[in-house]
């Protein structure tokens, strides 16, 4: 309970490296995710490349961030033609949240960074280049990662009055 209410997104990271096993850990908890269908439609690239880092980091104006983390996962989704894609993109989201939950735990700091375009696809495409991701395999969101280089206090929240609803909807 922890962990999920204290988490926030984290844009700057110290230069110190993270070990690959615990690279490893936050990709096992990834995997670890409900999926529709038990698909699991999950694939991660993990980038340390530096100069690949620099390029993830100018695919689009909210990510420039993403040049100061050590590590980079990008999460994909593998799905066939027959599976419902707004069902295997969400699956790839829980996987996503279980992996910021994990590396919050594991004294990491991260941020959920936006690639998958829906209607334009100039920013899924440009990460394809980079990363060599072939037309089938649809890059959904990347995952910097690094030792947090600032703390974050506690964000406003939504009233919890104001979005929950009893038994039916109630205009409020
Ligand atoms: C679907 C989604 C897309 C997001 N895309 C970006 C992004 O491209 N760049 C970024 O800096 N933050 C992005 N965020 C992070 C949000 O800005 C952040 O989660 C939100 O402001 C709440 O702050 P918190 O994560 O600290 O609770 C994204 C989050 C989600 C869930």
């Amino acid at each position: 309970m922890e962990c999920i209410k204290t988490r926030r997104s984290i844009r700057k990271y110290k230069e110190d490296d993270i070990p690959q096993d615990i690279i490893d850990e936050i990709i096992d908890c990834g995997r670890h995710a409900p999926s529709g269908h038990n698909k699991q439609p999950w694939s991660f690239i993990i980038v340390r490349d530096r100069n690949k880092i620099e390029k993830l980091s100018k695919i689009h104006e909210w990510a420039p961030f993403v040049a100061n983390a050590p590590v980079c996962i990008v999460l994909c989704c593998t799905r066939t033609k027959e599976d419902y894609k707004s069902v295997m993109y969400m699956s790839v989201a829980c996987a996503a949240q279980n992996m910021l939950l994990a590396a919050h735990a594991l004294g990491l700091g991260s941020c959920w960074t936006h690639i998958n375009d829906f209607d334009e696809k100039s920013v899924e495409k440009k990460v394809r280049e980079i990363l060599n991701v072939p037309k089938s395999i649809d890059p959904i969101c990347m995952l910097p990662i690094g030792y947090p280089d600032q703390s974050r206090s506690a964000k406003h929240l939504k009233d919890i009055k104001d979005i929950v609803h009893f038994d039916k909807w109630k205009n409020k």
